[in-house]
């Protein structure tokens, strides 16, 4: 098979800066929509963001409501329902989603479920669902995050966990696609450090996952009809990881320590996640976000500080970070330059490591340590004992690991878990 020769790159239009969820209203009234749904959680709908932004989008004459039972980390059942509250409520013109990725994958599905005839199955992927296309237009979805994290606001997917079958998966379409992304770093200024240091390891990982991730030329040739939303390392999303790493390298941990008042940090790490979603939200992630699934999933009494108390969850940035050092390990020789640019660029300063692929394993657990992620999947409940149930988990992610420079098996992927349960 011929050597692919094309990658494909998008986003959706941004409007960046303190002060821009003010906006909202006017941006929405250029769709022409009339009665908008804003998506919210509860924590984030007590912050009172939703709540602005729903009065700003009644200064333009749009009719607007706010659904706040979005559930933090969605699942099946609860995209069900946030679904079946807006058909039953509906027609909806639009959505406004305001909250982390929670808030806006949530959106995400609602938007399609109500654009659409079909079940959320239908459309999620394969082999868990079936994997369906949506037919065709999805209603103008303008997403407003409140962490600084996921990057969902420009990417085309959305996430969810499978209760009955204890795995995590998602919709993959270019039609999820925001609308309009609508990044204000203002609304980052209460989060939790807790949330603050899942959500911007996530961001790490987007960015060095992406930077490291398979290069687009040496998958087999696709046909047009084929081609998926996530085509490998690229020259376009190259550009937005480094630059990703840079800020990151400047203000994760002031954002952690300081975040309260420093605007400055918070709008780098705004900056960040947006940079990091439009790299990894074309080139994809690997073996770190394929171990988070499971290890998130499978999760049985950790309840985070900083996060809701009423069940058990390991945030998603933790989930995919706690194995992020020896994942990298077991990639470097597959592509060592990037593994050690991606290191220079979040620590310029580290000390240099023994062996080259210690140099970014070691950038990452010192970052992990200072802002309070806890030590290995060991730290989130997890024994060298729960291995075996893991590695299915991470195996069923085969999207994400053909991704990876280095295809790993099931004894690589157990031997990655064991040596993660402890970091440092
Ligand atoms: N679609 C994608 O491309 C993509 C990428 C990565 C992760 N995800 C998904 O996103 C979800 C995680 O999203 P997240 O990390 O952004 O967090 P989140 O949306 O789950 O929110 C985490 C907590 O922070 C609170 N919160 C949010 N903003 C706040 C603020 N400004 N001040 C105070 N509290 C605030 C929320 O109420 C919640 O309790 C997971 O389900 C994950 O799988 C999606
Ligand atoms: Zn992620």
């Amino acid at each position: 098979m011929a050597d692919e020769t094309i990658f494909t790159w998008g986003a959706p239009p941004l409007k960046f800066g303190a002060g821009a969820s003010d906006e909202i209203g006017f941006e929405m009234s250029g769709y022409g929509v009339r009665r908008v749904l804003v998506v919210t959680d509860h924590g984030v709908h007590a912050l009172g963001a939703p709540e602005r932004i729903a009065d700003g989008l009644r200064r333009y004459g749009i009719e607007a409501e706010i659904f706040d039972g979005v559930h933090v980390e969605p699942t099946d059942d609860s995209m069900n329902k946030a679904a079946e509250y807006a058909r039953a409520q509906g027609p909806w013109d639009g959505f406004v989603a305001v909250g982390g990725g929670s808030a806006i994958d949530t959106a995400k599905a609602v938007n399609l479920l109500t654009s659409h005839p079909g079940e959320l199955m239908d459309y999620v992927n394969k082999p868990i669902g079936a994997a369906k296309v949506p037919p065709g237009g999805l209603k103008p979805l303008v997403a407003v995050p409140t962490t600084a994290g996921t990057g969902s606001e420009s990417t085309a997917m959305c996430v969810m966990d499978i209760l009955s079958m204890k795995v995590k998966t998602g919709i993959s379409h270019w039609r999820l696609r925001p609308a309009l992304a609508v990044v204000d770093p203002l609304l980052t200024m209460t989060l939790p450090p807790e949330v603050t240091a899942a959500s911007g390891m996530d961001i790490v990982c987007h960015a060095v996952e992406s930077y490291t991730a398979r290069y687009y030329t040496s998958f087999d040739r696709k046909e047009p009809e084929e081609r998926v939303t996530y085509c490998g390392s690229n020259p376009v999303s190259d550009l937005w990881c480094e630059r990703a790493m840079g800020l990151l390298a400047n203000s994760f941990r002031t954002a952690v320590r300081e975040g309260a008042d420093n605007v400055g940090a918070r709008s780098d790490m705004m900056m960040a996640a947006t940079f990091a979603g439009m790299g990894f939200g074309n080139a994809g992630v690997h073996i770190p976000h394929a171990n988070g699934y499971p290890i998130a999933g499978m999760v049985r009494d950790y309840r985070p500080e900083g996060y809701p108390q009423d069940e058990p969850m390991v945030p998603h940035g933790q989930s995919v970070s706690l194995t992020a050092p020896e994942a990298f390990r077991f990639s470097f020789d597959s592509a060592p330059e990037r593994h050690l640019r991606a290191a220079e660029l979040l620590d310029p300063g580290a000390d240099r490591a023994r062996e080259p692929s210690e140099q970014l394993p070691s950038v990452l657990v010192a970052l992990m340590r200072d802002v309070g992620i806890p030590n290995g999947i060991g730290g989130v409940g997890y024994s060298e004992d729960d291995v075996p149930d893991l590695v299915p988990g991470t195996m069923k992610q085969q999207r994400l690991l053909a991704t990876c420079p280095r295809m790993p098996d099931e004894d690589d992927i157990a031997g990655i878990l064991t040596r993660s349960v402890e970091n440092w």
